[in-house]
């Protein structure tokens, strides 16, 4: 099974987080975490997750968080300013990254090489060598600024992936829209989940007449 790295920056989107954690333990994967400060700011407005910045206190709170049950794959929590953490280094194998979600001073960031703390230097890490890396932006309407950032980071190889759930599945529970989302991060990942639907187009009897 793979390795892969969880960045969550502080955007709105902390659902969309859980989901993909949730998704890449059950699916048997290992996950190496890194939270920002303002991440876990919004963890704990958006979903009650108190975290304290201690992450042997915080590692149980978060794995309950997840509401995955039993799991199969190991979860590890870094500290934002421990950069001397494996995922630091290019010498440890990992298999990609997701930042979700991710702010636009996280992308800005990442797209100018500028590693203030682990949760950039993995991501630079990861374009370095070449490495699977999805970020997740959230944020209405873009600058400029943000749009150049988000170029910068494609070039440099990384996905952007906006958090906009579609419509076309028809939507009817808040989860469906958190699914549609967390599906395609985790099919970008080229993680396998039964939360990716595949659309297989529209019942005919709904666009086609007889006439
Ligand atoms: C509840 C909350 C929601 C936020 N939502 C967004 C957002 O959707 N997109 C964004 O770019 N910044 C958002 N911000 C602002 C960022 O958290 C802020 O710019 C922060 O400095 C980003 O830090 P980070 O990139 O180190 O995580 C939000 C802040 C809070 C407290």
């Amino acid at each position: 099974m793979g390795v892969y790295v969880l960045g969550i920056a502080g955007a709105s989107g902390a659902p969309y987080a859980r989901r993909v954690l949730e998704q890449m333990l059950v699916t048997g994967h290992d996950v190496k975490a890194v939270i920002t400060d303002a991440g876990r700011k919004v963890l704990d407005v958006e979903d009650d997750l108190k975290l304290s910045g201690d992450t042997k206190a915080d590692t149980p709170l978060i794995l309950e968080w997840a509401r995955a049950g039993e799991f199969s794959g190991n979860f590890e929590l870094y500290h934002h300013k421990d950069v001397a953490s494996p995922i630091a280094s290019g010498s440890f194998p990992v298999d990609g990254m997701v930042v979700v979600p991710c702010s636009g001073g996280t992308l800005g960031r990442i797209a100018h090489g500028i590693s203030n703390g682990l949760l950039e230097r993995a991501a630079d890490v990861c374009l370095k060598e070449r490495r699977r890396l999805v970020l997740v932006s959230r944020e209405m309407p873009l600058s400029l600024i943000h749009l150049r950032n988000m170029t910068a980071v494609t070039e440099a190889g990384a996905i952007v992936l906006p958090a906009s759930p579609g419509f076309y599945h028809r939507p009817t529970r808040i989860n469906d829209l958190i699914d549609m989302v967390a599906g395609r991060i985790i099919a970008s990942l080229g993680i396998e989940s039964s939360i990716m639907k595949p659309w297989l187009g529209p019942e005919p009897s709904s666009y086609l007449t007889n006439e």
